[in-house]
């Protein structure tokens, strides 16, 4: 169905035939407006911004681009079109028809999914807000409220159903999101990674790169529910989280070449020449790898999980992709994961795939990250240097699964307690790094202008040249 945009909440799910949903989130939606300019970027919400804004949700031309003051951006309900017959792909009722209401006996489980997800979205927008203040380039300046605007219409998506298939509970939760705050004392978002500030822009690429790619894992694992209304969402979020992504990948991208090009120029790799030049050098890009891979690397749950089990055996999650696998049901199938042995090290075992459910999204994502690694280090080889970027094994730096509070070295060595305090420095960074990396974040506004420390774009959005002016500031 096509997307509605004369009515109050742009939809694509004919909002105006059920009433009662209609007035629920028409009620919803001033507190949303409430909460996005109070908590939403500071500092730009009269501006214009040049943003995409959905028109269709199929894959060919679903946009269309133009100036928005954030508060007036369309928020609105799209879900990918619905399958015809499309039937459960995993778990015992595999090949049944998928559910176009929630069953009762999944309904707490479902909610508490739509919950965590839905919690995430404004919360990385919290997390974000004051980014604009320090923006390298008008064009990172509107990537950052791209990515803010729609982080915003997830939550939407989430409050959607919320509203539309739990009733009055629903209605409860969605008033939730918008009063838990990310970094709040009493009343914290849901997930640890989502109450850190991102208080300077190498952590909103981190972010973007590592745990918005997080967010599509665990969209793809949603995309495959056995709920339809949930699948299709997330089908249409995935398209949105794209985006995301690419910011990040080409955020650091850009930020390595510029380092590269002092490099050469000063004929060195020394940090603390490199430092005197304003540039980040790659050691502390590693570190910050480390610490933003590690993060993300607890959102995906105890390697062994009976409660994803359940999710997976009832149907009300599946895999990433899960097409591709060859057995949708695993009833008795098992594999081998990496746990922990008595000398500290790791050693093989054999578990249940379903109660393995966790490892397997987390592998897959992990395959998923090398991806942007592979391309800056051809980066790095082609400007003639040695330095290789790493993903530190899964294991480091836990604190959800078996390998919470065992300390080693990114690559996975054994450490006591007192050596990994002592060699802290040298894996995640320090406070130096961090009042460095604070000391570079200077506002640049002038189009086509970049900050001293990251390369310009190969390219502008939607075919406008690099210098356009992509958020009017006066
Ligand atoms: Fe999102
Ligand atoms: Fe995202």
């Amino acid at each position: 169905m096509a997307i509605n945009y004369q009515e109050r909440i742009p939809n694509n799910v004919d909002l105006g035939n059920d009433r009662r949903l209609q007035r629920a989130l028409e009620h919803w939606q001033p507190r949303f407006l409430d909460w996005w300019r109070e908590l939403g970027p500071e500092g730009f919400q009269t501006k214009d911004v040049y943003l995409r804004t959905a028109t269709s949700v199929d894959a060919k031309g679903w946009a269309s681009f133009g100036a928005v003051k954030m508060p007036d951006y369309r928020w609105g309900i799209f879900l990918a079109d619905q399958e015809k017959d499309r039937t459960i792909g995993c778990g015992d009722d595999y090949g049944k028809p998928v559910w176009q209401q929630v069953p009762g006996e999944y309904r707490s489980i479902l909610r508490r999914l739509i919950v965590t997800q839905g919690d995430t979205e404004p919360a990385s927008v919290e997390q974000q807000r004051l980014l604009g203040l320090t923006c390298p380039s008008l064009f990172d300046l509107r990537n950052l409220f791209q990515v803010n605007v729609e982080e915003g219409r997830h939550l939407w998506a989430m409050v959607y159903l919320l509203h539309a298939y739990f009733g009055r509970d629903g209605r409860e939760e969605a008033e939730d999101l918008l009063m838990r705050h990310s970094g709040s004392e009493d009343n914290p978002r849901i997930l640890g990674t989502f109450n850190e500030p991102i208080s300077d822009w190498l952590s909103f690429f981190m972010f973007t790169y590592f745990t918005d790619r997080d967010g599509k894992y665990q969209l793809k694992c949603l995309a495959e529910s056995s709920f339809d209304p949930l699948a299709r969402t997330c089908r249409f979020m995935l398209t949105e989280e794209a985006h995301h992504m690419y910011v990040g990948e080409t955020g650091i991208s850009r930020i390595v070449k510029r380092t590269l090009e002092k490099m050469v120029e000063l004929k060195t790799d020394d940090p603390a020449i490199l430092r005197k030049s304003g540039v980040v050098d790659l050691p502390l890009l590693q570190r910050y790898v480390n610490f933003w891979f590690s993060s993300c690397m607890d959102l995906f749950g105890a390697e062994i999980s009976s409660n994803a089990a359940i999710s997976f055996a009832n149907g009300v999650k599946g895999r990433p992709d899960e097409k591709r696998f060859e057995d949708h049901i695993e009833r008795d199938t098992s594999l081998e994961i990496g746990m922990p042995d008595e000398a500290g090290g790791m050693r093989m075992e054999e578990v249940a795939v379903r109660s393995a459910m966790n490892e397997q999204v987390r592998n897959a994502y992990i395959k998923d990250c090398q991806i942007g690694l592979i391309r800056w280090n051809r980066l790095i080889k082609k400007a003639g240097f040695e330095f290789e970027l790493e993903l530190p094994v899964s294991r480091f730096r836990r604190n959800i699964g078996v390998w919470a509070a065992q300390y080693m070295t990114p690559d996975g060595k054994s450490l006591t307690a007192e050596e990994f305090t002592r060699q802290h420095d040298r894996f995640l960074p320090s406070d130096e790094d961090r009042l460095y990396v604070q000391s570079l974040m200077q506002q640049v506004t002038e189009p086509g202008k970049m900050a001293g420390w990251i390369a310009p774009p190969d390219r502008g959005i939607n075919s406008k040249p690099v210098d356009y002016e992509y958020v009017v500031l006066q």
